[in-house]
């Protein structure tokens, strides 16, 4: 894999040209774009064919959660829209993920699903607090990252800290995406666990998933060549 194809750029705008326009600017260094919610749902899915005209691969982060039929048609739908990478909630359970992982898998050319573990919102305390969890959130973390293998899915998303549990647990192979990514040059903003790009892919994280370290900077592409060149 390319080291460009490492760096996924958080696009997260209500305004499709602002995104558009930010994409365009750093694919140079950058390989995949995070499409989340608030693009998706206000630009709708043609946004995405836009990014690939210009060569982007694309993060489809719907986190889905909801009966395993209706997911499962959700996730070809986004198949069929030709997204590099797509993610439910492991938290929905086995068999949603399991048919999922299955009707995905008989497309043409499937996206890489993930699974999504504990939101780092949600720390041991709140786990135990609203859910009735009474594992740490690491040990949840872990527990949900073996479900989805299980299932199935290519992989999660996890936090700088966990990565080496998850792989200990799930196997090199297992990928890991990893957001709070925070450059020693850059701003923290509301990020708490952070890790530096380099110490993110030397844990083993397979994509770094970068927002306003790139978009916010002054000069966008010198941010993501920067970051490109220290993960190379
Ligand atoms: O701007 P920043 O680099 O903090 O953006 C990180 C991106 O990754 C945002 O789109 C955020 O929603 C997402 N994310 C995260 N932490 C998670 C999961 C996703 O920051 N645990």
């Amino acid at each position: 894999m390319q080291a460009k194809d490492k760096i996924i750029v958080a696009l997260d705008y209500s305004q499709e040209q602002e995104a558009l326009s930010m994409a365009a600017r750093v694919a140079p260094y950058a390989g995949i774009f995070k499409v989340g919610f608030e693009l998706f749902i206000s630009a709708g899915p043609s946004v995405i064919s836009k990014i690939h005209a210009f060569g982007g691969k694309v993060f489809l982060d719907l986190k889905l959660h909801d009966i395993p039929n209706t997911v499962a048609r959700a996730a070809l739908s986004a198949s069929a829209l030709q997204v590099h990478i797509f993610n439910v909630h492991a938290s929905g359970g086995f068999e949603m993920m399991q048919r999922t992982a299955l009707e995905v898998g008989k497309t043409k050319n499937p996206p890489l699903l993930i699974g999504v573990t504990v939101l780092t919102s949600m720390d041991s305390k709140t786990l135990k607090k609203d859910l009735n969890i009474d594992l740490s959130a690491a040990e949840q973390v872990v527990h949900l990252a073996k479900l989805a293998k299980k299932a199935g899915l290519g992989g999660v998303v996890a936090s700088g800290e966990e990565i080496t549990r998850i792989k200990e647990n799930c196997g090199a192979g297992f990928k890991i995406i990893v957001p709070g990514v925070r450059p020693s040059w850059s701003e923290k903003n509301d990020q708490k666990r952070v890790v530096t790009p380099k110490e993110a892919i030397e844990r083993g994280a397979d994509y770094i998933v970068v927002g306003r370290p790139i978009t916010g900077a002054d000069n966008p592409a010198e941010a993501a060549k920067k970051i490109l060149k220290e993960i190379s």
